[in-house]
């Protein structure tokens, strides 16, 4: 048994339901089998426990694992592709890039590249939309196992309107999913995703495929793109004129559930919301994203009112970057610049859409915060001495200010350590630019 001592904030209780903010300013949280066994004060945590062993991280702050609801593995060379809509930077930016996972070895080098910058920004648990190649998944999935990082992922899928190296056949898609979620689903920390990449480059038999092997390998997730861009709906609202709505198109094929997370919804009907909440499906906010290809302010209070789980995203490659820090506050600054209709944000909220609102969408109730009973799924944000974020902790009055200014200073070189499980993440060694 490990007992970690430290500053330690988190949201067991949620701040948008009358929760506050965790903050225990000298914690004990004894771990064992990387499973929190018990918290408290330190010296409490300590006398119950005098065998541990003490890791001091008083010099830090302890966070719950970040959790990444909607990020793009094949797109991490392909962030700062500015000043284009989304229809656009689809076709000049992301999917030329996603066409060179055909090769094996280039999809492998990339896949690293990927989780390096995953573990490295502190993110523990992420939802990944995979790549068009069935191969290029295998690699995410045997090098996800080797990182340690909790991931659901899978092959995404599309018959029309994209590239033509990044196009399959429902038949297909099938076959190679089949096989994916055979090897991958459930070993380990890993599951698989059925990942229509949107309606705008499916059909409805490419839908229906994907719901043919939801409904044959139980407990597969499903996650898509929805309402993200006015041109886009416009389009998708075109390829279906039997569908009332752009989430209809998903639901007609009973692919919409609580195992079913949606990124963006930046501009959704009442209807959908509704649906959206009867269902218990989430929406993964990605608001770099949503800044960078100008799709839309996501309204927020709308969500909330219709009782729709809400977490975040990075949405690497349109997103910037991989910090969740930096989702939490430019999803601030939406709701700031959104006036009288934004929903003003908290840090504690931002903490909360950054993990447990996360762990919640993606159904995994062993995460997201630092109770006992939870995996050890952590960060130490402890900053270089001198650095405007050292600085800025030492003057912190309240947890919750401390937490903002993490929120607004803190980057990955911040995140001094990331246990998963209770175990470090493997982090792969550099590999040379190719
Ligand atoms: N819609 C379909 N594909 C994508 C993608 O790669 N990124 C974003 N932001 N939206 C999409
Ligand atoms: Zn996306």
């Amino acid at each position: 048994m490990i007992i970690y001592r430290s500053r330690v904030l988190d949201t067991p209780d949620d701040p948008f339901t009358g929760g506050a903010l965790r903050a225990d300013d000298d914690a004990g949280i004894a771990v064992e089998a990387g499973v929190i066994v018990d918290r408290g004060g330190f010296r409490g945590v300590a006398e119950r426990h005098p065998a541990a062993e003490v890791a001091d991280l008083r010099d830090g702050v302890l966070l719950p694992g970040m959790v990444d609801t909607h990020v793009h593995y094949p797109q991490i060379r392909a962030i700062g592709g500015l000043g284009m809509p989304l229809l656009d930077w689809l076709d000049q930016c992301a999917l030329p890039e996603e066409c060179r996972l055909e090769d094996p070895g280039y999809a492998r080098t990339v896949a690293r590249e990927f989780l390096t910058g995953l573990a490295s920004a502190g993110t523990t648990t992420a939802l990944v939309f995979g790549s068009h190649f069935h191969d290029a998944v295998d690699a995410l999935f045997a090098e996800a196992e080797q990182v340690g990082v909790r991931m659901t992922a899978g092959l995404v899928t599309s018959d029309h309107n994209l590239p033509e190296p990044l196009l399959s056949t429902p038949e297909r898609s099938y076959k190679e999913g089949r096989d994916l979620a055979d090897r991958w689903h459930g070993r380990g920390r890993l599951r698989y995703a059925v990942t229509p990449r949107f309606s705008y480059s499916t059909t409805p038999d490419m839908l229906a495929s994907g719901a043919a092997l939801m409904e044959d390998v139980p407990g597969l997730w499903f996650t898509s793109h929805m309402n993200e861009n006015p041109a886009e709906i416009a389009a998708v609202a075109g390829l279906f004129p039997g569908s009332a709505h752009y989430l209809d198109t998903y639901h007609r094929h009973g692919l919409i559930t609580e195992r079913s997370v949606l990124a963006h919804n930046a501009h959704p009907t009442d209807a959908e919301l509704t649906l959206l909440a009867g269902a218990g499906a989430s929406v993964a906010h990605c608001p770099t994203s949503n800044s960078a290809l100008a799709s839309g302010s996501f309204p927020l209070r709308r969500h909330l009112d219709h009782g729709v789980r809400v977490a975040l995203g990075t949405d690497v490659g349109a997103g910037s970057g991989f910090s969740l820090f930096k989702e939490g506050l430019q999803a601030y600054f939406m709701q700031q610049l959104l006036m009288g209709d934004g929903v003003p944000l908290t840090a504690a909220h931002l903490l909360h859409l950054a993990t447990r609102a996360g762990a919640q969408a993606l159904g995994l109730d062993d995460v997201g915060d630092l109770s006992v009973g939870r995996q050890f799924d952590a960060i130490l944000v402890r900053p270089a001495a001198g650095q405007p974020l050292d600085v800025c902790l030492r003057q912190a009055a309240t947890a919750d200010n401390a937490l903002a200014k993490i929120f607004s200073l803190g980057t990955a070189a911040d995140v001094a350590r990331v246990w998963i499980g209770g175990e470090a993440p493997v982090i792969p060694a550099a590999i040379p630019a190719g």
